[in-house]
């Protein structure tokens, strides 16, 4: 099933420039771009974002963390694309996060874990809605669907 996941590149990833080389790695998979903005986020956004997190010892940390400099926020159409990139990201402490993956290959701690991916079709739904307007999410073909997804596409 065609799925729709919302990304974010964190503070971190933009102060250490690099954003191009994590999107492209979801495009070189093949996932599709119908939303991209960087932002610098307010407590009041943060903590709507975080909501499942209140009341525990990170919470704090996090919200303070995600509010400390500008953002990129993703967002991704691909067939069970929450799944595929929760994989591509990695384990949410990158020493346990597999080469390969965004942790894994780019990070050494979790408070510094460079992105956030939706992880399920109801965290997607939400968190697309706190982060895109509706006209802000793009419905568009590309030339090269039916060489990623196959001739149906
Ligand atoms: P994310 O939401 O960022 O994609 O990461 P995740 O699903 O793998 O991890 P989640 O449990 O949702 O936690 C969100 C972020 O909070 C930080 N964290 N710190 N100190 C702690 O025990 C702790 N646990 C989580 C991480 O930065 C994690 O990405
Ligand atoms: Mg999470």
């Amino acid at each position: 099933m065609v799925e729709r996941t919302l990304v974010l590149v964190k503070p971190d990833g933009v102060q250490r420039q690099l954003v191009g080389r994590i999107v492209a790695r979801y495009e070189e998979r093949g996932l599709k771009i119908v939303g991209l903005k960087l932002v610098h986020v307010d407590r009041a956004l943060a903590e709507r974002h975080y909501a499942v997190h209140k009341g525990k010892p990170f919470f704090e940390g996090l919200v303070a963390f995600i509010t400390s400099g500008p953002l990129v926020a993703l967002a991704l159409e691909a067939p069970n694309a929450i799944g595929l990139v929760r994989t591509m990201n990695g384990a949410t402490k990158p020493a346990e996060a597999a080469p390969g993956t965004i942790r894994g290959d780019l990070a050494i701690e979790m408070g510094q874990n460079l992105v956030h991916a939706s992880d399920s079709p109801e965290s997607a739904a939400t968190e697309l809605a706190i982060w895109f307007a509706p006209g802000e999410l793009l419905s568009f073909d590309r030339e090269i669907d039916r060489w990623v997804l196959g001739p149906q596409s």
